[in-house]
């Protein structure tokens, strides 16, 4: 949720702390500060609303110091406000925290603060952090660091700095993402790589019981007891240039343009991983696959691939929801993880739960390296690339493709299955060239206060995820269904000014959506549809008709999904919304 960056080294600090919290921007955004040591003193500094707030209000005010730490903030305990924005100090502010995630006790220990004449200055879990710390020290901050961990209760990842060790940052993770970039002279700390990429590919991310402990020397890991430990570092292997936008107006708009490339690199990414994979689906009594968000629609289209290809029963949850159930479950049983991130705390938790139950984990996760990779027995990686806007495009075609390469792998015919996928990316293409024609439709219908999103089968999920798609971009309600259930009660909704999106590929259950198409019709309901190139039929039905190539039904969700993602970006640019970063929302969900 929140972002987090940290550097110490021989140039000035503030540069490389802003520049990495504007990569990290997409993380969290309502309010943004940084503390730097200059001259012996703990200076922060900070503002409610998007980086570029604080940027102006560091203008002409040129902190100098090499040594500093940076947060991006969405708010979870305590409302965007400066006193509530990160970093917080101690009393004589002479310590400075930034922190992603929940201290879950901090009430207990603001308590236990307050009652040795302590006062804390916001209403955040944070605060704790700095007064502890600062109540710790005894002259070695990484001593007063694992001390504190020690009456820390949740998941969270912080960095401290003090005025009285310039030149040192200590870094924590339990449970939210941290990583260690290396440099030459110099080294970082950061909540995600796109931050300090610009500066160095050398990267190690830190596991849950990690401590860290960064100079422009060198860096040094310990476990929460203090022991040493001896971690390798990974090359990463993407570039800035990727993470940024490209001559696009939004990340949004160039990540939906990148599928064909994001599709490709995933299925050579999976051919490349395949001899790795170890566990054979059949083998399984069941396979239940856990996820959040458009994760959980991809794995709404696995279901239908896996059980047809492996024929496996296939259950999909929601993670929250399967974390409050009581899910039968023993080692007889696969565990499918979706997450782009790799660290959304309700998947993650949901992941430590079934294993402990002696379940087989596979992960499907787009961030290398990230905690439900590094949880699972295996982890399939997408090969998107990194995703910026906070609505999931490019990743979401790319769980499609691990899935389904997944689950036809263990057949004989898998080469012939893999070729008709590896066909795809003209196919792909030639949508996106379509993108003016689809911002043309979409563009009659941003007065619109409602849609209702149809599909059936495959196509079903798809509709879930344009509907998704449309109301976390546009603040439109929308609302996805399954066009044979629209009878049971959707179907009182449609009137003249309604409309209806139908996802109606020509596939085994086009007759049937057809039907569902008509009753719209009945109620003067706007059909809006997204069918297979050169269907005359769903054409003359539908108020505006978006055609995409003909393919084999099963890999329909792959194309139908890319005109909904394009309706929803132009509907909310036209808004004039803001894309990439919607209210509300954050890109990775550390909070459960
Ligand atoms: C957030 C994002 C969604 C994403 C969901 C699951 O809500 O805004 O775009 O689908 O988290 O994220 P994950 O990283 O686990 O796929």
């Amino acid at each position: 949720m929140c972002g987090i960056v940290g550097y110490t080294g021989k140039s000035e600090a503030i540069a490389v702390l802003l520049g990495g919290l504007e990569r990290l921007e997409y993380r969290g955004y309502d309010s943004a500060g940084i503390a730097i040591i200059e001259n012996g003193k703990v200076v922060v500094e900070k503002k409610v609303g998007k980086i570029r707030e604080l940027v102006r209000k560091l203008w002409g005010m040129p902190l100098k110091g090499t040594t500093g730490i940076g947060h991006t903030r969405w708010a979870t305990h305590g409302e965007p406000s400066e006193e509530n924005a990160h970093p917080h100090t101690d009393e004589k502010g002479e310590f400075a925290v930034v922190h992603n995630g929940i201290i879950e006790n901090y009430i207990e220990l603001r308590k236990e603060l307050e009652s040795k004449g302590i006062s804390l200055k916001s209403d955040t879990d944070t605060e704790v952090i700095a007064h502890l710390v600062a109540l710790n020290y005894k002259g070695d901050l990484l001593e007063a660091v694992l001390k504190t961990v020690k009456k820390l209760k949740g998941a969270f990842a912080f960095a401290v700095i003090t005025k009285h060790e310039p030149g040192r940052i200590v870094g924590v993770k339990e449970g939210s993402p941290l990583v260690i970039g290396i440099g030459e002279g110099e080294n970082f700390l950061a909540s995600d790589i796109p931050a300090i990429l610009p500066y160095t590919r050398k990267v190690i991310p830190l596991s849950d019981g990690e401590v860290v402990d960064v100079t422009p020397e060198g860096i040094n890991i310990y476990d929460f007891e203090g022991n040493p430990l001896t971690k390798d570092f990974m090359l990463v292997q993407w570039d800035i240039v990727s993470a940024e936008k490209g001559g696009f107006k939004h990340f949004m708009l160039k990540e939906i343009f990148e599928q064909p490339r994001s599709i490709s690199d995933t299925i050579s990414g999976f051919i490349s991983q395949e001899s790795e994979i170890f566990i054979n689906l059949k083998d399984y009594r069941r396979i239940i696959i856990i996820a959040c968000g458009t994760s959980y629609h991809a794995g709404l289209v696995g279901k239908i691939w896996i059980e047809k290809y492996a024929g496996v029963p296939v259950e999909v949850a929601y993670a929250s929801e399967f974390r409050s159930g009581h899910y039968p479950i023993d080692e007889n049983d696969l565990v499918i993880a979706i997450s782009q991130s790799g660290e959304t705390a309700d998947t993650k938790f949901a992941i430590q739960g079934v294993k402990e139950k002696g379940a087989s984990v596979l992960s499907i996760v787009n961030v290398l390296g990230s905690s439900i990779a590094r949880e699972s027995d295996f982890t399939l990686y997408t090969h998107a690339g990194p995703e910026i806007g906070v609505a999931a495009t490019k990743t979401f075609t790319a769980q499609l493709v691990a899935l389904y390469m997944l689950a036809v792998y263990g057949l004989e015919e898998k080469e012939e299955l893999y070729e008709r996928l590896i066909n795809i990316r003209p196919k792909v293409e030639s949508i996106l060239e379509k993108a003016k024609e689809i911002e043309d439709i979409a563009l009659k219908y941003v007065e619109s206060k409602n849609f209702l999103y149809l599909g059936r089968y495959l196509s079903y999920p798809i509709a879930l995820e344009g509907a998704l798609k449309l109301k976390e971009i546009s603040y439109i309600h929308a609302e996805g269904y399954p066009a044979g259930e629209m009878k049971h009660g959707p179907i009182a909704l449609i009137d003249s000014k309604m409309p209806v999106v139908f996802v109606a590929p020509k596939d085994k259950v086009y007759d049937k959506i057809l039907a569902n198409v008509e009753e719209v019709l009945a109620r003067k309901g706007i059909v809006i549809s997204v069918g297979t190139e050169g269907d005359k039929v769903l054409k003359e039905k539908s108020r505006d008709f978006i055609g995409v190539p003909e393919i084999e039904e099963d890999l329909t969700p792959i194309l139908t999904t890319i005109p909904l993602q394009l309706i929803a970006y132009y509907i909310a640019n036209k808004l004039g919304l803001d894309v990439d970063q919607p209210r509300n929302l954050a890109k990775t969900v550390t909070v459960e």
